[in-house]
């Protein structure tokens, strides 16, 4: 029977085999040390020579790392430690190359960058990426429980939707196209005919950021809602975040143990969410010593600095309008606010997630995109569903980097996604 390193705990007392790579060995002379890791996480192996034989304990020894196994043996929980481990018997092994780039010594983060389809295999990388699996995984479950139906908006597009001057260009037979920034707008037209939709796909920003949170490529998780106003859209998200959360918190508990987050941090009381208003937040900035005029989006810096403040996600409401996108419905209240928020998650970290209320007036549509230098024409077909049966309706967008890079604690946001694609960087 080939088991699991993840079900190692399950089998003390059994004989087992496991089935992976070798990642590290420690030869003692007469008792080595080895870890082996499989897709599921790392066990330790202890082979002692008189047990296998001199011949077998010095071709183990001599394995490179990387090399494939299969390791068989007693599964024995030794005292004192928290993971078990396995008392080798026998072993087959693969071939690997003795040179592998990645060694014990501290690498830069371009090197490893550079060598990044071997660096995916490391333990905490590897942790990391069954993380980002099940996050995804929760946000498709819960989002399909709650009655939304998957809609995969297009990722070569004819427009911008999130501001001019972060598109990918394409030369399509001739014609300019984009990449796409955002399924949001397809959203929009799919809730006429699906009511509750998301899309979930790459989202594509040509903006040279420079910074530990943009990607020049990530995944957008993008609900959207008929009949929903703004605020009830707030609501909703702190239900999204809190059943995400709590489903990764079951579901990656070793993983997220691994690397050093306890999965009781992710799990919050049952007081709502904070939700501030843009004035509000302006004030609480104020008192920590930051002007911001009124009418400025936040900076990273702000957005750090305030949510240091908080100790749950928080919501910042009613932006003004000249910060958001030109497709945002305005207080009905002051013309000068828009019913779009932003969550932040708390400890310092910021944005990850923008939503709102969408403009749904017909007049009010087309004024803002004459307003924001956009081509009318373009935009006849999203203005076709203002024109048709349009009807108060609301969605957000979570980065899915974001998300993962606040679960994991990650300093940067190279490390929430298999391949990362910034500015600086397009390969392996
Ligand atoms: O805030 P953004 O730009 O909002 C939108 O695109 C809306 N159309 C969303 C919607 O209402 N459907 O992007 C949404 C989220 C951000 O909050 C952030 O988590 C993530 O996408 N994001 C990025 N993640 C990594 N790198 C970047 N360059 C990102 N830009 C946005
Ligand atoms: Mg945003």
């Amino acid at each position: 029977m080939v088991a699991k390193t993840r079900d190692l705990r399950a089998l003390v007392g059994r004989a087992t085999s496991l089935q992976g790579w070798l990642v590290s060995k420690q030869d003692r002379g007469k008792i080595a040390f080895l870890v082996l890791r499989d897709g599921e996480g790392t066990a330790q192996l202890v082979c002692e020579r008189d047990k296998i034989g001199g011949e077998a304990y010095d071709a183990l020894c001599a394995l490179p790392i990387e090399s494939p196994m299969i390791a068989t043996g007693m599964v024995a929980q030794p005292e004192g430690r928290v993971n078990p481990e396995l008392s080798l018997s026998f072993f087959e092994a693969g071939s690997s190359e003795p040179n592998y780039p990645i060694g014990r010594k501290e690498h830069g983060p371009e090197f490893l960058m550079d060598e990044r389809h071997l660096w995916l295999r490391s333990p905490k990388e590897a942790a990391c990426l069954r993380i980002r699996s099940s996050l995804e995984y929760a946000c498709t479950e819960f989002l399909h429980r709650e009655g939304f139906h998957r809609f995969d908006a297009p990722l070569i597009t004819p427009t911008a939707c999130e501001g001019t001057t972060q598109l990918f260009e394409l030369d399509y037979f001739g014609k300019s196209a984009y990449l796409s920034q955002s399924g949001q707008l397809y959203s929009e037209a799919g809730i006429a005919a699906l009511e509750k939709v998301y899309s979930f796909g790459p989202c594509f920003r040509a903006e040279k950021s420079i910074t530990r949170r943009h990607l020049t490529e990530f995944w957008g998780v993008e609900p959207e809602m008929a009949y929903i106003g703004a605020e009830e859209n707030i609501a909703f998200q702190e239900r999204f975040i809190r059943a995400i959360l709590q489903k990764i918190a079951d579901e990656r508990a070793e993983d997220l143990a691994f690397i050093g987050r306890d999965p009781e941090t992710m799990i919050f009381g049952p007081e709502s969410f904070p939700v501030l208003l843009y004035d509000e937040a302006l004030k609480e900035l104020a008192a920590l010593g930051t002007e911001v005029p009124w009418g400025a989006d936040l900076s990273v810096e702000d957005e750090e600095k305030l949510a240091l403040r908080y100790e749950t996600p928080f919501f910042v409401y009613k932006y003004p309008v000249q910060c958001r996108a030109f497709y945002i419905e305005p207080d009905p209240a002051n013309p000068a606010l828009a019913l779009s928020s932003d969550c932040l998650m708390h400890g310092g970290f910021g944005e990850i997630i923008t939503g709102g209320q969408r403009a749904s007036d017909f007049n009010f549509l087309k004024s803002r995109i004459i307003e924001h230098g956009l081509s009318l024409e373009a935009f006849e077909w999203y203005l076709d569903l203002r024109r048709y049966g349009s009807v108060k309706h609301s969605g957000f967008g979570m980065g899915i980097e974001r998300m993962l890079r606040w679960i994991c604690g990650l300093h940067h946001i190279r490390e929430t996604i298999p391949f990362a694609r910034t500015p600086l960087r397009c390969s392996p």
